[in-house]
């Protein structure tokens, strides 16, 4: 009990600051989604327990006190505002609301249009005999600031209405905002003057409308879109759409993307679809808003206190929330580096339940300051993996303990390393299941051998039965071994193992990728194997001729020294043996050198002519010599006949060598097909071409 008034003593000052600092100063500390979650912990607190209750609650205020720069003005009809909706269960709650509050039964159908909700600034904008005459704030919902000057300069808004006769009076609301391409352009222009940048458009727009100098206003390229008409009561309109309709044809700029929904589901597609489109949108927008259509119905549903019970804002899932810190955990990468992970209560973030975070490494832990059981800000914006953007350090309770990185691997027990000048803690334990793991991930990835069908889950069974010591191991496998494995059945174990014999044939600069060393990408592999045919080629140049390498294009002295430390290290150079004596070639292969040839020579050294393959090859698997073949530019025929210049034959070869015999077909073994790719001219010298 205690600690729950302590919680609302310290949310209530969290959110007055927040709000001050947003309302007044025009310079917000929080999100508002961060701000928003918050305030509905306060809220709920104060429901559950009347007595955390207190006059100072951000919850018993409408608004935040207008600044004193500008002359306040009592608005004509109070500015109210929405009540939020954050899913379709609100929405219905909602309905439900509305349905009784006009007394009618549940489930009956009531006309909706749904608006964008646009992230700026609310407007009061009054209109005498057809011509502007006052322009205002929302202020705290009675009173704001006068500001016609300022409006006057925004083009989109007429300052006298394009219809003929108009109503004595009439009251627009709608948003003023800042379009994003204005938004970059002035903040462009406060980094060269060196001013303080605005933390976002909505911001800089409420700064902007309260600017003492028209035309500095002028210059901010400002907009409108005008949403709620007020007219004479003689004079009005049956509707949302009508009056919307209305404003359009008086010259003001009305959102085009709205909508008449004649149902719940019909609002939440709306929203749905904005949701993911929002972003093609040159401003911003942060939901949707779905409005009774009849006025009349408005009327009768009338309002609470703080917003109309005709309306309701859906807002888009936020990409930015609060959560409780309950432990920080540590994924140990391929290369053995580790990264802090936040564990937090899950939430609700961009739609997606969010549990864990990354903290990206432990320089940016130890600049957080996290404690546990902390108050920490989470972000997931688009496809960005979750982060920690910040610790709400005023809501940590007492005595709560520091959380910092552990001094051992988690997965291996090995003491952690730290290197002078590093931002990153490692694992420098080789046979750390976790690095053993990211090895082979990586090596059997899309961009490396490309493996298919060795997933995550089974490389984590070989590595935990001790079945792969290093990606050679990959290699022993057979097919009986795998298929005592979960998930795999007999005819994917054998798939398996034609993949992993395929992968042989990757080409070098992909085998050298696949060894993972430190920053040696796809392109630095393709680099350094256009240079050096072989891995022994570049352990001889790390070794007497480093400069070769430095001089190589985007590869510099860090990335040299690397690779020389790899390329040193007794357990890599076991490494390149075992996979040397399993079959991998680090080096360019045959028929890598071919596709070279066939680059510089149009017609390949075995153009026009027909093999056949029969038996089993020493080395080559089938399809690979008949790639090879077809690599060189020769035809690769399954069967024997006149037309066919060689047949090249293996062991256990079948009928097909009696024919050929017959024929008077040159047989070629392994080692004589090979010959003949390694040396394209002689082909030409032979007495049967
Ligand atoms: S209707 C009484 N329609 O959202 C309700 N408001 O969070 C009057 N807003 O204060 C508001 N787009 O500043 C309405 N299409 C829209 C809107 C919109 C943005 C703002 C407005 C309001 C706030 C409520």
């Amino acid at each position: 009990m205690l600690n729950q008034s302590k919680r609302a003593a310290e949310l209530r000052s969290l959110l007055n600051q927040a709000a001050h600092a947003y309302y007044v100063l025009d310079a917000p500390t929080m999100e508002n989604t961060v701000y928003d979650c918050l305030y509905r912990e306060l809220l709920n607190l104060e429901q559950n327990d009347s007595s955390l209750l207190s006059p100072d609650s951000p919850t018993q205020r409408v608004g935040g006190s207008p600044a004193e720069r500008f002359t306040s003005v009592k608005h004509r009809i109070g500015l109210l505002s929405l009540d939020n909706a954050f899913n379709y269960d609100d929405l219905k709650a909602w309905n439900q609301r509305l349905l009784r509050a006009l007394n009618l039964p549940l489930g009956s159908p009531l006309e909706v249009v749904s608006e964008l909700k646009i992230d700026g600034n609310a407007l009061a904008l009054s209109y005498r005999q057809g011509v502007i005459e006052r322009a205002a704030t929302r202020g705290d919902g009675q009173q704001g600031e006068e500001i016609t000057a300022n409006v006057c300069t925004i083009s989109s808004i007429p300052l006298r209405l394009q219809i003929d006769q108009p109503p004595d009076w009439v009251e627009v609301r709608g948003e003023a905002f800042i379009p994003d391409a204005a938004f970059t352009a002035i903040n462009a222009e406060r980094e060269a003057r060196g001013e303080a940048l605005f933390a976002n458009p909505r911001n800089a727009c409420a700064g902007t409308l309260r600017q003492l100098d028209p035309k500095v206003v002028s210059a901010r390229r400002l907009d409108f879109f005008a949403y709620t008409l007020h007219l004479p009561s003689s004079q009005r309109l049956a509707s949302q759409w009508e009056a919307l309709n209305w404003l359009e044809r008086a010259g003001f700029r009305v959102n085009p993307n709205r909508a008449l929904c004649p149902d719940l589901m019909s609002i939440n597609s709306f929203s749905v679809q904005w949701e993911q489109k929002r972003h093609v949108l040159p401003y911003a927008t942060d939901g949707v808003v779905a409005k009774l259509n009849s006025l009349a119905l408005q009327d009768k549903a009338g309002c609470t206190q703080k917003s109309p019970r005709w309306a309701i804002a859906l807002k888009f899932p936020a990409q930015e929330v609060p959560s409780r810190l309950l432990r920080i955990a540590v994924q140990v990468g391929r290369t053995g580096v580790i990264t802090p992970v936040a564990e937090f209560e899950p939430v609700n973030l961009a739609g997606t339940n969010v549990s864990r975070a990354t903290l990206h490494n432990a320089n940016r832990l130890a600049e957080l300051d996290l404690h546990i059981n902390d108050t920490v800000v989470v972000r997931k914006a688009g496809e960005i993996i979750p982060e920690v953007v910040t610790v709400l350090a005023k809501l940590r309770p007492p005595n709560a303990e520091i959380a910092c990185l552990p001094n051992s691997c988690p997965e291996c027990g090995s003491l952690l390393v730290r290197g002078k000048n590093e931002a990153a803690t490692r694992c420098v334990n080789n046979s750390c299941p976790a690095i053993l793991r990211g090895a082979l991930i990586h090596w059997v990835s899309k961009s490396a051998l490309d493996v298919d069908g060795l997933g995550i889950k089974l490389i984590e069974q070989l590595v935990y039965q001790g079945l792969a010591h290093s990606v050679a191991d990959l290699y022993r496998l057979n097919s009986t071994l795998l298929s005592g494995l979960e998930h795999i059945g007999k005819r994917s174990a054998i798939n398996l193992i034609k993949a992993l014999e395929k992968s042989k044939q990757q080409p070098w600069h992909r085998q050298l990728y696949g060894l993972g060393i430190h920053h040696i990408g796809e392109v630095n592999a393709k680099v350094l194997a256009a240079e050096f045919p072989s891995i022994e080629e570049l352990q001889t140049a790390a070794i007497t001729d480093p400069e070769r390498i430095l001089n190589l294009r985007g590869i510099g002295s860090e990335i040299s020294e690397d690779l020389r430390q790899w390329l040193k290290n007794p357990n890599n150079q076991r490494l390149l043996n075992e996979l040397k004596s399993v079959g991998l070639t680090l080096r360019v292969t045959d028929k890598e050198k071919i596709n070279d040839l066939n680059h510089s020579i149009s017609n390949g050294p075995l153009l026009s002519k027909t093999f056949a393959i029969t038996g089993t090859l020493p080395s080559l698997s089938r399809s690979a010599a008949k790639e090879l073949i077809q690599a060189a530019g020769g035809k690769v025929s399954s069967s024997i006949n006149k037309t066919t210049n060689y047949l090249v034959a293996g062991k256990e070869a079948g009928k097909k060598l009696s024919k050929a015999k017959n024929l008077g077909i040159t047989v070629l073994d392994e080692a004589s097909l090979q010959d003949l790719l390694n040396k394209p001219h002689s082909i030409n010298e032979h007495p049967d071409l």
